[in-house]
């Protein structure tokens, strides 16, 4: 078995597991060089304007929405001056990239398919694994910002439930630089909203209105290599990085391919790029 009993005891209990040392440090640094190739690519000039003023609201919603099938960079607000010119170096103005790099590049295809994971999430009851949505987050020095509690589920949602969130630290995270904080055993309460298009934006749905918690959550702080596994339903937040130390991390999220993927979830894929699972 690739969970124990008393894993898979804390899982239940919690809605969480921290597994230190699951992916080798070469592998992070595998991800972290890619990334750095990827963002040297990157010419960010073509979406300075998307960024660049609150007039452009739609244009980084459309930018937003269109990415669930792509591989698109996502700046940390303010990263543009009113004349479109990054403030910063580019790479340390990324918040994060979206939302398919599990798909359209190689490396993280590869790191991303590996036996291992699909045998994890079978084991958490995932029975037909879909790899939906992959994140490279930055939480850059500095400037990384909060993220607040939510529920993954919120934005990815099946019926019946069935996301589960893989988070790998590519660098050590800690309270710090920003980790993850989350709230044991709350994903045994209900899921309080589902973020949905609506026309041609999103909106938030409020499902039952129980506040998130803001008492209670406590600090995952992860060593480079640690995989921590999210529950759909757990409430969760990151801090800001207030530190000098950069906290690079890779999230993969999978929901059960037997579950009903509604049509008004944000993330949409075209119908030539299906979602798939561990082959
Ligand atoms: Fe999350």
């Amino acid at each position: 078995m690739i969970l124990n009993e008393a894993q898979l005891h804390d899982w239940h209990r919690d809605g969480f597991l921290v597994l230190p040392g699951f992916v080798p440090e070469g592998d992070c640094d595998r991800l972290r060089t890619r990334m750095t190739e990827l963002v040297d690519a990157f010419d960010p000039s073509g979406v300075s304007t998307v960024f660049r003023t609150d007039d452009q609201g739609h244009a980084r919603d459309d930018y937003f929405l269109t990415s669930g099938d792509k591989v698109r960079f996502f700046f940390e607000p303010d990263a543009f001056d009113e004349r479109g010119i990054l403030r910063q170096p580019k790479a340390l103005s990324l918040n994060k990239v979206g939302h398919a790099l599990h798909d359209v590049d190689p490396v993280f295809a590869a790191f991303s398919r590996q036996p291992a994971l699909g045998e994890l999430v079978m084991a958490l009851d995932l029975i037909e694994p879909l790899l939906l949505q992959s994140m490279y987050i930055f939480k850059q020095p500095h400037i990384g910002g909060e993220v607040h509690c939510h529920q993954d589920s919120t934005f990815l949602y099946t019926e019946p439930e069935s996301c589960i969130g893989l988070w790998f630290a590519l660098e050590d995270a800690t309270v710090a630089n920003g980790c993850l904080w989350a709230a044991p055993g709350g994903h045994r309460s209900a899921l309080r909203a589902r973020f949905v298009r609506e026309g041609g934006g999103t909106r938030m749905v409020t499902l039952d209105p129980t506040p998130l918690p803001v008492d209670g959550l406590v600090p995952l702080e992860a060593a480079k290599g640690t995989l921590v596994i999210l529950h759909g339903r757990l409430p969760h937040r990151s801090g800001p990085n207030l530190s000098e130390r950069s906290r690079h991390a890779y999230t993969l999220h999978l929901i059960d391919g037997r579950c009903r993927y509604p049509p008004d979830n944000w993330l949409r894929r075209a119908a030539d790029m299906p979602l798939r699972g561990f082959h």
